[in-house]
C-alpha cells in the first residue's frame, strides 16, 4: 500500500496531510526516514511518525459463546470432529476468528472469539493472571479438607497449582456442586485436579474470565462483546 494511504489507514491524518508528513521527512520505514510519496509499505513493516508506531485500524471482531459439550475448541479438526467454528453460521465466512485459549471436549461455557492476535496474547499470557471461574459438579459430598487441599495447590506434572477459590454451591444428596475459581490454565486444569484427590469431575462449565460473565447465554449461542467489555480486556 502507498505510503501516504497507509498512514490515513492508521488514523494519522487525511491522505493529502499524510503525504505533508512524508515530505516533510517525519515518517520512518523500519528505521529509515523516507520522503518518497511512491514508498509502498506492507503490514508487518514498522511505520513510525515522529517516533510513533503507524499501525492500520482494523475493526476487531470479539465475541462471547456458550460452548456445548461435543464440539472441539479449534478452527479446524482433521478428525472431522465438530469445531467450536461451526456454531458461529456464516455470518463471518472468510474472517480470521480464532478462539482464546480451550475448553475440553466435554467442558461447556464461555469461550471467546476474536480476530485480535494481541488482544487473545495478552488474555491468554500466565502474567496476566486472568481469573477463570467454573462450575464442577462431583457425585456425593465433597468434605471440606478435600477442598481445601485443592485450595493449598496440588501437584500436577511436577508443579504444583496456585492458590484457587472453592466455594460449595450445594449438595442434594447425591451431587456435589461447586464452584472454583483458578488464576492459571494449564491443561484439564480442573479435571486433572479433582483426579488429583480421587474424585472425577462429571460436568464442567465455565461461567466467568476475568469480569465477563456467561450470564444467560444460551447453550450453542453467541453474541458481540459490549463496548465496555471490550475495553476491560483490552486494559489488561
Ligand atoms: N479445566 C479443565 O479441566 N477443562 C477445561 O476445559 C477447562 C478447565
Amino acid at each position: 500500500m502507498r505510503i501516504n494511504k497507509y498512514l490515513a489507514a492508521c488514523g494519522f491524518a487525511s491522505r493529502r496531510a499524510s503525504e505533508q508528513l512524508v515530505t516533510d521527512g517525519r515518517v520512518k520505514v523500519n528505521g529509515k526516514t523516507i520522503t518518497s510519496l511512491a514508498t509502498s509499505v506492507e503490514e508487518d513493516d514498522m511505520v513510525t511518525v515522529d517516533g510513533k508506531r503507524a499501525q492500520p485500524i482494523h475493526k476487531h471482531i470479539y465475541l462471547m459463546l456458550n460452548k456445548p459439550k461435543g464440539y472441539i475448541t479449534t478452527t479446524s479438526d482433521e478428525k472431522g470432529r465438530k469445531t467450536v467454528m461451526e456454531l458461529l453460521g456464516n455470518k463471518f465466512e472468510g474472517k480470521r476468528i480464532f478462539p482464546v485459549g480451550r475448553l475440553d471436549y466435554d467442558t461447556e461455557g464461555l469461550l471467546l472469539l476474536t480476530t485480535d492476535g494481541d488482544l487473545c496474547n495478552r488474555i491468554s499470557h500466565p502474567r496476566n493472571e486472568i481469573t477463570k471461574t467454573y462450575v464442577v459438579k462431583i457425585e456425593n459430598e465433597v468434605r471440606e479438607e478435600e477442598l481445601e487441599k485443592l485450595r493449598q495447590g496440588v501437584v500436577l506434572d511436577g508443579v504444583k497449582t496456585k492458590r484457587c477459590r472453592i466455594t460449595v454451591l450445594s449438595f442434594d444428596g447425591k451431587i456435589t456442586r461447586l464452584e472454583v475459581v483458578i488464576g492459571e490454565g494449564r491443561n484439564r486444569q480442573v479435571r486433572r485436579m479433582f483426579e488429583s484427590i480421587n474424585r472425577e469431575v462429571i460436568f464442567l462449565k465455565r461461567v466467568g474470565v476475568g469480569e465477563l460473565k456467561l450470564g444467560g447465554l444460551g447453550r450453542g449461542t453467541w453474541r458481540e462483546l459490549k463496548p465496555r467489555e471490550i475495553e476491560y480486556l483490552q486494559k489488561m
